[in-house]
């Protein structure tokens, strides 16, 4: 109860200042409707604070909306679907993927939110690398009972006061983020009884963040792990 209350308040002032300044700017746009430059130039900044309010009010939603039951789901083709999901994100960066994955690596999961997290990893690490050399690695790997999935960029890494509060809700550096994406990633991985881990550095020649998520790995004798399609 007191984390869904701090989480409302923490969105009413995610909501409200988007809302806000939509308001002022159309307030300002019809006084100055004869300025055709002025209309266009606040129309677009009306169209930008529009998509983080989408952005906001989506991702707040995704964890709330109910879900069909847990599945058996190969977490390579997962990983395989992010990656097609956003092979024109990473051409267009000129980021060099390098990914190893290893099979069989199934565990019970909700697909889709498993998919929403390995995304989102994928989209910070694009965020945080460089223009040229940008390199990102991808593994999907088992180890006993665990099946880890890591991604590890060469990017700008994190700097201590970001890091000391990664998880937390609208924790963001970023203009057009909402700071819910890996707040949501952690609660989707632990739903799932596994665990979202992360190391950086800034230090150059060495500098770079890899995210680790472990999840519990089961065993082949289930039935056919259900397939997904990007
Ligand atoms: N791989 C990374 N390298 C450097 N910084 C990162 C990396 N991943 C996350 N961060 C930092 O953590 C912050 C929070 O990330 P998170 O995914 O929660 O939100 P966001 O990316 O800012 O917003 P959104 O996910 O809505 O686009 C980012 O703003 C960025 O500063
Ligand atoms: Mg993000």
């Amino acid at each position: 109860m007191a984390l869904a209350s701090r989480l409302a308040g923490a969105l009413m002032h995610e909501v409200n200042n988007p809302l806000e300044a939509i308001t002022n700017l159309v307030y300002l746009t019809k006084l100055r409707k004869d300025d055709p430059a002025l209309v266009w130039e606040n129309m677009g900044i009306i169209e930008q604070q529009l998509a983080i309010l989408s952005k906001v009010t989506s991702q707040a939603l995704t964890f709330h909306r109910t879900q069909a039951e847990a599945q058996n789901w190969d977490l390579v083709a997962i990983a395989e679907s992010a990656l097609k999901l956003h092979a024109d994100k990473i051409t267009r960066h000129g980021v060099t993927v390098d990914s190893r994955f290893q099979r069989p690596a199934v565990t019970r999961a909700f697909g889709t939110e498993i998919l929403q997290v390995v995304s989102n990893l994928i989209l910070n690490a694009l965020d945080a690398l460089p223009r040229e050399n940008g390199r990102l690695s991808f593994r999907v790997r088992t180890h006993g009972e665990a099946i880890h999935i890591t991604l590890a960029d060469n990017g700008s890494g994190i700097p201590a006061h970001v890091a000391q509060r990664l998880f937390e809700p609208y924790m963001t550096t970023k203009t057009q983020g909402t700071g819910l994406g890996l707040w949501l990633s952690q609660r989707i991985i632990v739903k799932h009884s596994g665990t979202l881990r992360f190391r950086t550095s800034q230090k150059p020649g060495r500098n770079g963040t890899t995210f680790r998520i472990t999840l519990p790995l089961i065993s082949l004798s289930r039935p056919e792990p259900a397939k997904m399609t990007a």
